[in-house]
C-alpha cells in the first residue's frame, strides 16, 4: 500500500519533468534564435522580461516599505502633521506610478515598431528573390514555389543564408505560420496575402507550428523547415518540380483508380485532386500527416487504414475495407515516389 502512494506521488512529481523532456523539440523555440530576425525578437524579450522584473521588484518593495511604515504608526493612520511625507508620496505616485511608465512603454513602443517589426518584415517581391507560397488548409500546409511546378506539403526547404520571401495564404480559416527560431508569426487571412522573410543562418531543421486556434487537429498543423546549401536545395527543388517517374504497377492502379486519386494529385498521372497534398515526391518527405507520424513503411500504412486513428476529424477517410495486399502494394507505390 505505502508503496502504491509513493509510487503514484513518484509519478505526479516526475510527469511535467518527463513532459518537458519529451514533448518538446528544441528545434521550435523562440529563445534558441537562428536568425537575425529571431535574435532581435529574443533580445526584445529578455529586455522586456528584465523590466518587468524590476518593476515588479520595485512595486514588491514598496508594499513592504508601506507595510512596515504602517506597522510602526499603528494601524496604518498617518499622523497629523506628516505633509513633508504627503507631498514625497505624492511625487513618487506621479513619477513612479504614471511618468516611469508613459516613458518605458513608450520606448518600448518605440524600438519594437520601428527596429524589430521592420527587421523582421518580408523583403520586397523582386526578380532576384526566392519566394515561396505557404497556403493553410485544415490542418496541413501546402507549399508551392512559383516560378517552377514544385508542390509539396509540410516540408519547406529554403537555401541557407539566403533571404526568402514567404508568401502565406490560407484555404480556409485564419492560420498562424510560425517557425520560432527563424522569424515572428503571420496569420494567413482569407482573401489576403501576407508576407514574412525566412533566414537561416545554419544549415538544419527547424520545426513550426501554426499558432493561431484553428479547429480540432490545431495542435497537429507543424511543419518543418529545412535550410540546406545552395547545391542541396537547388537539386531539391529541380527533383521537386518534375512529375513522378515511378512505372505502371499494382500500386499506381489502385491510387489511380481508387479513392486517393479524388483527392490527391501526382503529377505525371490523372491524380489531380486537390483536397489533401500533393504526393508526387511523397518518399522524399520526412513526415506524414503534417508531423504526426515519421514517413514510414508501416506507419504509411497505418495511416492510409485508419488516419483518424492518429488525427482525429481529419479530412482524409479511414480505409478499414482495404486488405493488406492492397495496402501493400498502395504504400509500395507511394515509397517509389522519390
Ligand atoms: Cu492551423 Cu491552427
Amino acid at each position: 500500500m505505502r508503496t502504491g502512494v509513493s509510487r503514484g506521488r513518484l509519478v505526479l512529481l516526475l510527469a511535467p519533468a518527463a513532459f518537458v523532456v519529451s514533448g518538446c523539440d528544441k528545434t521550435q523555440n523562440a529563445l534558441a534564435p537562428k536568425s537575425h530576425q529571431a535574435r532581435d525578437i529574443a533580445s526584445l524579450f529578455w529586455w522586456m522580461m528584465g523590466g518587468a522584473w524590476i518593476g515588479l521588484g520595485i512595486v514588491v518593495a514598496l508594499l513592504l516599505l508601506a507595510w512596515k511604515r504602517s506597522h510602526r504608526q499603528g494601524g496604518g493612520r498617518e499622523a497629523e502633521g506628516d505633509k513633508p511625507g504627503e507631498r514625497l508620496g505624492w511625487y513618487v505616485v506621479v513619477g513612479a506610478g504614471i511618468v516611469v511608465p508613459i516613458v518605458l512603454l513608450s520606448t518600448l513602443f518605440v524600438v519594437s515598431d520601428l527596429f524589430v517589426i521592420k527587421t523582421t518584415q518580408a523583403p520586397a517581391a523582386n526578380a532576384t528573390s526566392r519566394t515561396v507560397l505557404v497556403i493553410g488548409h485544415q490542418w496541413w500546409w501546402e507549399v508551392r514555389y512559383p516560378g517552377t511546378k514544385a508542390v509539396t506539403a509540410n516540408e519547406i526547404h529554403i537555401p541557407v543564408r539566403t533571404p526568402v520571401r514567404v508568401e502565406v495564404r490560407t484555404d480556409d480559416v485564419i492560420h498562424s505560420f510560425w517557425v520560432p527560431q527563424l522569424n515572428r508569426k503571420i496569420d494567413t487571412l482569407p482573401g489576403r496575402t501576407s508576407a514574412i522573410e525566412l533566414y537561416a543562418d545554419a544549415a538544419g531543421r527547424y520545426r513550426g507550428q501554426c499558432a493561431e486556434f484553428c479547429g480540432l487537429q490545431h495542435a497537429h498543423m507543424g511543419l518543418y523547415v529545412f535550410a540546406e546549401p545552395r547545391a542541396e536545395f537547388d537539386a531539391w527543388l529541380a527533383n521537386e518540380s518534375k512529375p513522378a517517374t515511378a512505372v505502371a504497377s499494382a500500386g499506381r492502379d489502385e491510387f489511380l483508380h481508387g479513392a486517393c486519386a479524388s483527392c490527391h494529385a501526382i503529377r505525371g498521372t490523372s491524380a489531380s485532386g486537390d483536397t489533401g497534398p500533393d504526393l508526387t515526391h511523397v518518399a522524399s518527405r520526412t513526415t506524414i500527416g503534417a508531423l504526426v507520424l515519421p514517413n514510414g513503411r508501416d506507419q504509411l500504412s497505418e495511416w492510409i487504414r485508419d488516419s483518424q486513428r492518429f488525427k482525429p476529424g481529419n479530412h482524409m477517410p479511414s480505409f478499414p475495407e482495404l486488405s493488406s495486399s492492397q495496402l501493400a502494394a498502395l504504400v509500395a507505390y507511394l515509397e517509389s515516389l522519390k
